[in-house]
């Protein structure tokens, strides 16, 4: 199992060698390492398909069966050189009382109160947004190299002041909910400091599921429960709405604020907002529902009825472990 997922991270980051050393400057004889570079790929991939004939496991072959009804990848060709996917799901804002989020947020880091008020003037006094992401990856892809899909969901908390600048927004995501069995996903999370807890969705290869015959126009489900039983879940709840309490705008700035767990490195998610799967007509829908979570950093189950958010699919390019400090001043435009 190990020397497998080994052989698949070793395969991700082959072409960053090669990459590396052909770059070099002193690396004169650029044929026989771009030879070499080939010649070893071929040996990682052969050996990788012969572990996963050889070591069927049944986790493997269920992530592998998934069939999703997402559209493609459409920037995995613009940016080849980088980890590129589309995500497709729901985003919705939590609120929750400014003295919770203190309790809960690593007490080191400030709450950029400021900032979020700035894009929200109209916020109730004495709450803080968290959100919830409940979003299916599509697609992942780097140097042509594709992963399975997978899903994803977790409470996360924008507007951390992780520099201590009182100016730059980060998001502070310290659990998720992951597909089980997908190794690469999970242990690219862990090695964030993420609470990750493997577990099954519902759908299982898609975004949500349109609740057939429901009262309420458009309405969707999506669920996840950890394979550990009760460690952790949650579900979702949602129907299309006329009404928009938070401006897009609100959505693009904390969806690609640079994100953290243990702050030992940062994850620049860049959403972008601005490409067919996202544009194309009902691509952005407003949605009002029930979140209900049993999830770390909250010490009980908790349900929030009535909340605002966006269904909607993007494309997203993927900056990893990155020094946090190199996002002092960022403000998602570079
Ligand atoms: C997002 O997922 C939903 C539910 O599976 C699907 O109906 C929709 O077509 C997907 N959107 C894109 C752009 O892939
Ligand atoms: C793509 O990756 C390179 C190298 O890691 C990085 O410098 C660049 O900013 C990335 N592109 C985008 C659009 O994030
Ligand atoms: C942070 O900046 C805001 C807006 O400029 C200001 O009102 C607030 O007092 C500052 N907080 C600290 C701790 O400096
Ligand atoms: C979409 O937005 C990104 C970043 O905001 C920009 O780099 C890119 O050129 C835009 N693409 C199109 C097709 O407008
Ligand atoms: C979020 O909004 C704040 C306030 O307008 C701005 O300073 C910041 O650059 C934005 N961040 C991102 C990632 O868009």
């Amino acid at each position: 199992m190990f020397s497998q997922t080994y052989l698949d991270v070793a395969l991700l980051c082959h072409p960053i060698f090669a990459i590396i050393s052909l770059r070099h400057p002193k690396m004169q004889v650029k044929h026989s390492v771009l030879h070499y570079f080939l010649f070893s790929f071929g040996s990682l991939l052969v050996l990788r398909y012969a572990f996963s004939s050889y070591f069927p496991m049944a986790a493997e072959r269920h992530v592998q069966s998934c069939t999703s009804v997402d559209q493609p990848n459409p920037i995995a060709s613009l940016y080849p050189n980088n980890a590129t996917g589309v995500l497709n799901g729901t985003v919705a804002v939590l609120p929750i009382s400014l003295k919770l989020a203190r309790q809960l947020i690593p007490p080191q880091y400030g709450i950029l109160e400021h900032v979020y008020r700035s894009l929200l003037p109209d916020f109730p006094r004495g709450m803080y947004p968290a959100i919830v992401q409940a979003v299916h990856d599509h697609e992942v892809q780097a140097f042509g190299y594709l992963i399975p899909d997978f899903t994803r969901t977790g409470i996360e908390f924008p507007f951390v002041d992780l520099l201590n600048d009182n100016q730059t927004s980060f998001k502070w995501a310290p659990s998720l909910l992951m597909t089980a069995g997908h190794d690469i996903a999970l242990n690219g999370a862990i090695e964030y400091g993420t609470k990750v807890f493997p577990a099954a969705f519902e759908p299982q290869c898609d975004a949500y599921r349109v609740v057939p015959n429901s009262k309420r126009p458009g309405t969707s489900y999506f669920g996840a429960r950890s394979a550990e039983a009760g460690a952790a879940s949650l579900t979702t709840l949602f129907s299309s709405t006329e009404k928009e309490i938070f401006p897009l705008d609100f959505f693009k700035n904390f969806t690609n604020q640079p994100t953290f767990a243990d702050a030992k490195t940062c994850d620049n998610m860049i959403r972008l907002f601005n490409t067919s799967v996202t544009t194309s007509p009902n691509g952005i829908e407003p949605v009002k529902g029930t979140v209900r979570a049993h999830l770390y950093p909250f010490s009980e189950e908790r349900e929030w009825k009535s909340v605002y958010g966006l269904r909607f699919a993007s494309a997203f390019v993927e900056n990893n472990y990155l020094p946090c400090e190199s996002f002092r001043g960022y403000d998602g435009h570079e």
